[in-house]
C-alpha cells in the first residue's frame, strides 16, 4: 500500500519547527538534499513500518533506506543454510513503493552473529570460507535488483579505548572478533574480493566508528583505520568507500580540522565518503531547556555533515528519523539516565523537525552552493 502524498505529509508531523518556531519547506530532507545532488536518508526498522506515523515519517524524509538489523546475519541466516529473506523484503518493497533506494549493511560483522556462526568460524579458516562465500552466495544475487551498495565489513577496526568508546581487545590493529581468531588479518580482504567476484557493479563500502572527535582515541582510531584502508588499497582490494557512522557524543570535543585531514586522505585513496549511521548522543547534563539542547546537537550535527560534504561525501544517512525511535532511547549502554531521551535526530518523539533538521538542510544547501 503506497501512503498518499498528502497524507504523508501530514502524518509525518506538521512541517513546523518543535516549539511551533514557523512553518517549514513541505518537502522532506530526501528531496531537498537531492536538488544540492546529495542522497539523504535512514536506517529503517522494519518492525516499524506497521505505525503509520513512522512509515509516514520515513516516506516524507528519506529518498534512501538503510536496513537497521534485517541485513544482518542474525536476520538473513539464522540457521546454517537458511535464509530469510523475509525482514528484508518488507523494506525493498516499501522502499519500491515510494521511490526510494535500500544501501545494504552489513555484509560481515562481529555483533549479531547466530550462534551456530560462530560455531562455525571455531572450526577454522577452510570452515570460515565456505561459510562467508555460501553467505555471499544467498545474499548477494538475491538482492542484487534492490541493493547496489553493501556495507561489506563493519567496525574491524580495534577502538584505543578511552571514555569515549569501548575499549576493545585488539590483533594489531584490528579487533579480536571470531573472524580474525578464523581467517586471521586477510578476513576484510577476503569479504572484499568474494562481493567482488560475485556482482562487479556493487559499490563495496567499510564501515567504521569513532572517527570524528578531537581526542587521541579519535586521532588513534583514524591512524589504524587510514592504515587498513592503505593496505587494502595497496593491495588491490576491491574497497570503494567509507562509511563514516557518525555516531557522534557532544561529552567529545570536535574540531573540523582533523576530520577534514583524515576525509583528505580517504579521498586522497580513491575512495569516496559516506556519513551512515548520524545521530547525536546529548553530554550527560544537558541544559534545563529544549532548544539550548537542540541548538548544541544541530552545532555540531552542521559542523561534523559540513566537514564532510566539503571533502567530497554526497551520501548521509541518519539512524532514524524520530528521537522516540532510537536506539540511544532503549539501548541501556547509551540512553540517558535522567529520564529525558536524547534529541540526537532530524524529528522530535512527536514527529515534530527539530534545529537539527535544519541544520541538515542548511549543510545540503550550502553544500549546493559551494
Ligand atoms: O525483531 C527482530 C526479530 O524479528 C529478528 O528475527 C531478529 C534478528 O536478529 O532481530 C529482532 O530485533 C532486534 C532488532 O534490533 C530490532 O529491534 C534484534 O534482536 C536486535 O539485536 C537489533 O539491534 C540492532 C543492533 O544494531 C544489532 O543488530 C539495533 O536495532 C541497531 O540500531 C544497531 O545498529 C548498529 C549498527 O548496525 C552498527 N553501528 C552501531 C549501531 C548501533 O548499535
Amino acid at each position: 500500500m503506497t501512503l498518499p502524498r498528502r497524507a504523508v505529509l501530514a502524518a509525518a508531523g506538521s512541517p513546523v519547527l518543535a516549539g511551533g518556531a514557523g512553518a517549514q519547506p513541505a518537502e522532506g530532507l530526501g528531496a531537498r538534499a537531492r536538488a544540492q545532488g546529495i542522497a539523504f536518508g535512514t536506517a529503517v526498522d522494519g518492525n516499524r513500518l506497521a505505525d503509520p506515523r513512522y512509515a509516514a515519517q520515513v516516506a516524507a524524509e528519506a529518498r534512501l533506506l538503510v536496513p537497521e538489523w534485517e541485513g544482518k546475519w542474525s536476520a538473513l541466516q539464522p540457521a546454517e543454510g537458511r535464509f530469510e529473506f523475509g525482514p528484508l523484503t518488507t523494506l525493498v518493497e516499501f522502499a519500491s513503493r515510494h521511490g526510494q533506494a535500500l544501501r545494504g549493511h552489513t555484509l560481515l560483522w562481529h555483533r549479531a552473529m547466530p550462534d551456530w556462526l560462530a560455531a562455525r568460524l571455531a572450526e577454522g579458516a577452510d570452515r570460515a570460507r565456505a561459510v562467508l562465500a555460501a553467505h555471499l552466495d544467498a545474499v548477494l544475487p538475491r538482492m542484487a535488483g534492490a541493493i547496489r551498495d553493501w556495507d561489506v565489513v563493519n567496525e574491524a577496526v580495534a577502538n584505543a579505548g578511552g571514555p569515549f568508546t569501548e575499549n576493545t581487545p585488539a590483533i594489531g590493529d584490528l579487533r579480536d572478533t571470531p573472524w580474525l581468531r578464523a581467517l586471521g588479518p586477510g578476513y576484510v580482504d577476503l569479504a572484499f574480493r568474494l562481493a567482488r567476484e560475485r556482482d562487479r557493479t556493487l559499490r563495496l563500502t567499510y564501515n567504521e566508528y569513532g572517527v570524528e572527535g578531537d581526542t587521541p582515541f579519535a586521532e588513534e582510531k583514524r591512524r589504524r583505520v587510514l592504515r587498513l584502508l592503505r593496505r587494502l588499497v595497496e593491495a588491490r582490494v576491491p574497497v570503494d568507500a567509507l562509511g563514516i557512522q557518525a555516531h557522534l557524543m557532544l561529552d567529545e570535543p570536535f574540531r573540523p580540522e582533523p576530520f577534514a585531514a583524515f576525509l583528505q586522505e580517504v579521498r586522497s585513496l580513491g575512495l569516496a565518503i559516506l556519513i551512515t549511521e548520524l545521530d547525536v548522543r546529548e553530554a550527560a547534563v544537558v541544559p534545563p531547556d529544549l532548544a539550548a539542547r537542540d541548538a548544541l546537537v544541530a552545532a555540531r550535527v552542521q559542523a561534523v555533515v559540513g566537514t564532510a560534504l566539503e571533502v567530497g561525501c554526497r551520501t548521509v544517512l541518519t539512524w532514524g528519523l524520530s528521537d522516540r525511535d532510537s536506539w540511544l532511547a532503549q539501548e541501556p549502554a547509551v540512553m540517558r539516565r535522567d529520564g529525558t531521551i536524547h534529541r540526537g535526530l532530524p524529528l522530535d518523539a512527536e514527529g515534530r523537525r527539530k534545529p537539527m533538521w535544519q541544520a541538515l538542510d542548511r549543510a545540503f544547501a550550502a553544500r549546493g552552493r559551494g
